[in-house]
């Protein structure tokens, strides 16, 4: 199956998931990217079932909104039972790398409100040790340089993603050349340099349950 046509069916698989464990209505948060994309697009045919969406970007919230879905705010969510997102790695543990669609804040302040994370990932978003596809960092724009350096110190290759201004008005600094092993320190580490918003390891907030491909068939891995 081409990756479009996993993505599908993951999200299909997800979404088979949240509504089964889903007493209705209740709100739901929603990621961002083509994956979520994809899991947005099959909410729509069930949108009775919730109360509305917390979206993690502008661009999924026009997406949902398309789909006649409600935009909740956390005063009106308050804390949800799922939140539903992609990843552009993920690893045994269910730790990911996230932001390839600078989207990382949000998308990690969305899941810090939600009890489980429901990552969503194609056979490709598997890896050993993250660190291959470069690692997104949300930065104070002022703070370009002086993050760029204190990366280069630990061993990294950083790169200013070019035309990109987050929702929050800030740029992304994509790190490469790193062999993330203790993704929680390294999140830490990463999130006490001055100017980092937040940069984009997710293993404090590590998904609960993982929908991805393997051997041909849709497959859910739990943390
Ligand atoms: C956006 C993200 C996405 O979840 C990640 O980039 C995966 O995207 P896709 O589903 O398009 O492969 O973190 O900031």
């Amino acid at each position: 199956m081409n990756q479009d046509d996993q993505k599908k069916a993951i999200a299909a698989a997800a979404l088979e998931y949240v509504l089964a464990e889903t007493e209705s209505p209740a709100p739901i948060g929603i990621g961002t990217g083509s994956t979520a994309n994809c899991f947005i697009d099959l909410l729509g045919e069930h949108k009775d079932r919730f109360s509305g969406a917390v979206p993690s970007s502008e661009a999924s919230a026009e997406r949902l909104a398309a789909q006649g879905i409600p935009i909740l705010n956390f005063a009106e969510s308050g804390r949800m039972n799922f939140y539903v997102d992609g990843a552009d790695e993920i690893n045994s543990e269910l730790c990911m790398i996230k932001g390839g669609g600078a989207a990382l804040t949000r998308e990690k302040i969305v899941a810090s409100m939600a009890e489980r994370f429901v990552c969503i990932a194609d056979e490709s978003k598997q890896v050993p040790v993250l660190g291959a596809f470069p690692l997104p960092v949300e930065v104070i724009p002022m703070a370009a340089v002086s993050v760029s350096l204190a990366m280069e110190k630990v061993g990294g290759k950083p790169t200013i993603r070019e035309g990109v201004t987050t929702d929050n008005g800030n740029i992304i600094v994509d790190v490469h050349n790193l062999e993330i092993g203790d993704a929680q320190a390294w999140e830490e580490a990463i999130n006490q340099i001055p100017g980092v918003v937040t940069n984009g390891i997710f293993a404090h907030q590590r998904a609960e349950i993982l929908f991805t491909f393997s051997e041909g068939r849709v497959i859910s891995v739990l943390a």
